[in-house]
């Protein structure tokens, strides 16, 4: 069976972007005009998927809100290019069925996708998380690697030294690059340790039956269920698939990133690239303090 269904964890703090998340879901945050969460949405439907699950929290319901069109729009006249964006989304939205499911508690992004167990049962799934934007996208070529291969499979970027703390890591068993076979996965391992510098980034295909095998992991010290155990599990018993990624990588998950993405997208088209070097040749000075 080929991937038709994809979990987009949506339920994290978002304290990176405090004080906006007081109020405000991070996923909303546009790149580009368009919101991660259309992004990933659409991102997936373009691979295939026919069942999207939002894993949402208490007071994070505007990204379901942003799906359904705002009814205060409804007979307005609205500037035609202004109107586009409304249609598009209204198309996106016919395009796929989306279910909205709870993480009562932010404990982790393992947690989070077990939310969606009841409506993914033992098929497999995707995962693509809001906050990593990829160009052009690897999830074509995961759910390749699993329908070829029949495995699970992640997608992968070489990081420098300073950054292998900060994400799982993979052993490999088998280099065909950009084709991997994996036999290990490894959360946060120090530099010494570290069986690569191949990070896991934010797109995944769960193989079948994997709902079973994060139920049945085992939380950590604070209560939260970390994925990379369950990947570690299933890559020693059944192996899984990387696929390494060399496009390019905007990191919408940090303040700076998130900047440094918008400012490189807009850098790409010639009206506002003109208009962006001229704002940043003349800043305002420093913004006085609240
Ligand atoms: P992050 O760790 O980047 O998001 O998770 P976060 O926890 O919201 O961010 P900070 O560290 O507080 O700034 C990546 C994705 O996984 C979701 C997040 O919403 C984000 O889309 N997530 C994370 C959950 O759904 N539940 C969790 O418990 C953790």
């Amino acid at each position: 069976m080929s991937v038709r269904k994809a979990v987009i964890p949506a339920a994290g703090l978002g304290t990176r972007f405090l004080p906006a998340t007081l109020a405000l879901p991070k996923e909303l945050l546009p790149l580009d005009r368009k919101p991660a969460i259309h992004w990933v949405v659409e991102e997936a439907v373009a691979s295939g998927v026919e069942t999207v699950i939002l894993v949402l929290a208490r007071g994070k319901e505007a990204l379901l809100h942003y799906f359904m069109g705002n009814p205060s729009l409804k007979g307005r006249k609205l500037d035609s290019r202004l109107a586009r964006w409304t249609e598009e989304v209204a198309q996106l939205r016919s395009r796929v069925e989306l279910v909205a499911v709870y993480q009562e508690e932010a404990l982790g992004l393992g947690h989070a996708v077990l939310q969606a167990r009841s409506v993914v049962g033992d098929d497999p799934c995707a995962v693509l998380l809001p906050d990593d934007h990829f160009l052009p996208s690897p999830l074509p070529a995961l759910v390749r690697g699993h329908d070829e291969r029949g495995m699970g499979g992640l997608a992968l970027r070489k990081v420098s030294p300073a950054e292998v703390s900060r994400y799982g890591i993979v052993s490999v068993k088998k280099a065909d690059a950009p084709h991997f076979i994996l036999d290990a996965a490894v959360e946060k391992p120090s530099l010494e340790s570290a069986p690569s510098d191949l990070a896991i980034m934010g797109r995944y295909v769960l193989p079948r039956g994997f709902m079973r095998r994060l139920a049945d992991g085992r939380p950590g010290a604070l209560g939260e269920i970390q994925i990379t155990d369950s990947l570690h599990a299933e890559a020693m018993e059944h192996g899984l698939y990387g696929y390494q990624f060399t496009g390019t990588f905007l990191d919408l998950g940090t303040w700076e990133g998130y900047l440094e993405a918008n400012a490189r997208v807009a850098g790409s088209t010639p009206d506002l690239a003109a208009r962006l070097s001229n704002a940043l040749a003349n800043p305002p000075g420093p913004m006085p303090a609240a």
